[in-house]
Formats: C-alpha cells, structure tokens, sequence
C-alpha cells in the first residue's frame, strides 16, 4: 500500500457525510458507501440530507473536482479502497442502555468477504472498548491482509468542517507500525498544521472518544449541579462559572449552565460507557456517570416548573411560546433535544405548546408529530403567556424585550439558557427568569430558616 491511497467512508450519516467531503477536499479520492439509494443519489447530485454550515460548499467542491462520489456498491468499495472507514451510526439501543452496534457489524459483515488484497480498515464510530479487537479477528479470518485500526472523532456538530479539517488531536489505535504510517501519511496536512498525533492500543483509543464525552457531560452536569445550589441557596451560577472558569485549571468551555447537554452523542455515550463498565464488572467505577445524567434530566424538570410557577400554578390552556427545538444552535438535530423534552413536558401538563427553530422544524415534525409547531418566531409567540429560550440561536439571543413585548400577551420569559441579559428585560416590565439564577426572597427565607 503506497502512493497515491485511495478511500471509501462507509456510512453517509453525519459522521460520513463529513468525513467523506474532508477527505477528498485533503486531496484524496473518496468514495463513499451507503445502503440508502435515495441519500447516495441526493449527495451525488450535491446536496445534504442534514444542516451543518460549510458542509454542502465542501461536498460540491469535492464533488466537482471529481474526488468525491457515492455509491450503494460494497464490491465497488472493496475493489476501489486501500483504507476502508467505518462511519456508521451507534444510536441507543432501544429499550437500553447499551450501544447498538447493528449497522456497524453489517458494514464490516458486507466488506469483509470482497477484500482481496492488503488494506487498513479504520473505525471513526464510537463503539464500547472491545469491539475493535473481536472486528480485527473477524476481518483477518476473512482476509489475512486486511488489518484493523482506530481512529476515534472528535467532531462538534455545527462545527464540523474545522473539525474536520483542523482537529486539535488525532488518535490512532493501532496492532502495527505500518498502520501508523498510513495514518500519519492520510492525516499529513492537519499534522502540519499543528494537530496532536497519539498513536495507541486498540482499547485506549476507544475509550478516548467514551472518556472525552463523559468528562464533557460531566463538566456541564457540574455547573447545572451548581445551578441548583444557587437556586436553593441565593446565588447565580453565571457569575459562579465566570469565577471557576477564570482557573486555568478548570477553563471556562462548557461550564455554561441551563438546560443541559442533548443531541445524537454525549447523553447515548455516557450511557453506554456506564452499561460496558458494568458488564466488564468496572460498574462502580463510572457510576456517577448515572449522577451526571440524573442532574442533566432533572433540568428538563426544574424548566417545567418554573413555568408553572410563572402562569401562576395552572398551565391548563395557557399559551407558552418555545423557542428551540434543536439540542443546540447551528444544528438541525431534535436526536434527545432538551427543548423538545420540555415543550412535550408542558403539553403533557396541559399548557398550549408552539415550537419555533429556525432549522430543525421539520425533523422536529417527524420526532413528535403530537407538538404544535409555527413557522415564524413571531406566530409562536403569539398571544403568549409565557416565553421559553431553550435553544440559544443569534435570531433569539437578538431578540429585544420591546419587540418580543408587542408581540405576546404576557411578559414572562424563562431564559433556560443564561443567554439573555436579565437587566433590559426587567426594565422593560418583563418577568425574567434564568436556570441558576435564585428568585432572592425564597433563597433568603431558605437561608433563615436553614440551621
Ligand atoms: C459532542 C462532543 O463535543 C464532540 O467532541 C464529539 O465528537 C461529539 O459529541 C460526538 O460524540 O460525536 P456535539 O454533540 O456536537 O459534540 O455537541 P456539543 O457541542 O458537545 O454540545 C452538547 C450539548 O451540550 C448541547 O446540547 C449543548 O447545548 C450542551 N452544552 C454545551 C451545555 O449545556 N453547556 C455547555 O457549556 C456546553
């Protein structure tokens, strides 16, 4: 295997979408593999099945500059690719906590027996610590020359394309040297430009990606910990995680307090890490991983709440306005949305739910059809008793309490992501509330009354 190596990225999710496009904009020949004949046709003719800024513009590129294709054809990849990366999706199983490695085992199941020739088979998808290990057995039964390594991702959804391009650490879990060169030679321009290289064992590298996401959630779970104390206790966590991420030790990144962490990764992963610790018999290890997730659902339950509290104590007919409906801004993914999860909260406690997102609207349509959806900020906030910011978008963060003000019946506003200033809004006779932030009289008697 030298010279001039070509690729295939199996899977055209999220994950293979960018990593293919990235590829070929490195200078690769790329060819892409999917089992969707509709979503292997719609990338071919340049478009992309999901938002992510500056990926559509890198797809064309590649595609134009004829580095880029797609295919639904394994035998084609097989005879096409010297590196083989396995991007399929690990999604929750359903009705568990494990990782559903299903489309990750038909990729390799479909591959294998067509290989032929010496090759490197990379997995990029997130997958339990064990897994690369039982995958190289399998393959090298099928193909003496087919070797396995792994290469976990680190991507932010919304961010993709520099992640890709400009990842700040590539980590390769690799059984030989020459596994590493071709690596290290396939990733030799982010490594010029100053990328991190950690070659390790197979197992080490699959934790990594486990390891990142936990400490992640952890970090956000800690400040929304703290977001509870301040509620209770008369503080505000914003000016809490200014001072903690003042710290070089602790840094300010993800330490912003509200709604908590959602979307297609850090909440499935943490669950999966805790359930393959507790089958390799490490349960304990990681059990405050169930912490972290308990402190980041309780959030969902505490917007809820003060929702409640502000429509008086009675949500039966009150219109509420929801603003979000992506797990985070700059993505369309409604996968485990906090926004979501609360607008469906209110419904349930009879409130009259309108949902607006300014890109996820229609995957948000499919994932709960049973919601009530606008197609303008200004038709969700309508009549309004209370508003809810649960997605921190520019066109929402923008938002001038005058205008919104015109516009609704009541002004109430839950900022659940800490993302307004308070002050305008309080001047403007709104009735603003933060996660984190303690309605000061409650604390106070909490105060007194406490030991
Ligand atoms: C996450 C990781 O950040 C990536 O490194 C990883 O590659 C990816 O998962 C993955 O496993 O594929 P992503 O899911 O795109 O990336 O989203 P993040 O930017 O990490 O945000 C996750 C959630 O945490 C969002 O709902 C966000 O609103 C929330 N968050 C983030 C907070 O509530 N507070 C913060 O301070 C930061």
């Amino acid at each position: 295997m030298s010279g001039e190596l070509r690729l295939t990225v199996l899977g055209a999710g999220y994950l293979g979408i960018t990593h293919a496009a990235g590829m070929a904009s490195l200078g690769f020949d790329v060819l892409g593999v999917d089992t969707d004949a509709a979503r292997v046709d719609q990338l071919n003719a340049g478009h992309l099945p999901i938002y992510e800024p500056g990926l559509e513009e890198l797809l064309r590129a590649g595609l134009g500059a004829g580095r880029v294709r797609f295919t639904t054809s394994y035998p084609e990849a097989a005879a096409f690719g010297d590196v083989h990366f396995i991007c399929t999706g690990t999604p929750q199983q359903l009705g568990g906590n494990r990782a559903d490695l299903s489309q990750v085992h038909a990729c390799v199941a479909a591959l294998a027996p067509l290989l032929d020739r010496p090759c490197l088979v990379v997995g990029k998808s997130t997958v339990p610590v064990g897994t690369a290990r039982r995958l190289a057995a399998e393959l090298s039964q099928a193909c003496p020359g087919a070797e396995l390594a792994w290469n976990p991702e680190f991507l932010r959804e919304g961010n993709a394309v520099a992640d890709t391009l400009a990842p700040d650490r590539i980590v390769v879990g690799v059984t030989s040297g020459r596994a590493e060169q071709v690596l290290r030679q396939l990733y030799a321009r982010p490594l010029a430009g100053g990328a991190a290289f950690i070659a390790t064992s197979l197992e080490t590298a699959e934790l990594a990606k486990a390891a990142a996401n936990a400490f992640l959630a952890t970090k956000i779970s800690f400040i929304n910990a703290m977001a509870e104390i301040c509620e209770t206790a008369g503080g505000d966590v914003r000016d809490l995680a200014q001072i903690l991420g003042a710290d070089p030790r602790i840094g300010p990144a993800f330490l912003r307090a509200g709604l908590g962490y959602g979307g297609g990764c850090l909440p499935k992963d943490i669950r999966a890490f805790v359930a393959r610790a507790e089958q390799l018999g490490a349960g304990a290890s990681l059990a405050f991983l169930r912490e972290v997730d308990a402190i980041n659902l309780r959030r969902r339950a505490r917007t809820a709440d003060l929702t409640l509290e502000l429509a008086g104590g009675n949500l039966t007919g009150v219109p509420v306005c929801v603003l979000g409906a992506a797990f985070k801004p700059g993505s369309d993914d409604v996968r485990d949305s906090p926004a979501l999860d609360v607008a469906q909260i209110l419904t349930g406690m009879g409130a009259r739910v309108t949902v607006y997102d300014p890109a996820a609207l229609d995957n948000a349509r499919r994932a709960r059809p049973e919601l009530s959806y606008a197609p303008t900020l200004a038709a969700a906030a309508q009549g309004a008793h209370v508003v809810l910011l649960l997605t921190e978008w520019p066109e929402f963060t923008a938002l001038t309490p005058d205008r919104l003000g015109g516009i609704v019946a009541r002004r109430n506003m839950i900022d659940a992501r800490n993302a307004l200033d308070p002050v305008p809004w309080r001047e403007a006779g709104w009735e603003y509330r933060a996660l984190g932030v303690a309605e000061d009289t409650a604390a106070r008697a909490r105060l007194d009354a406490s030991p």
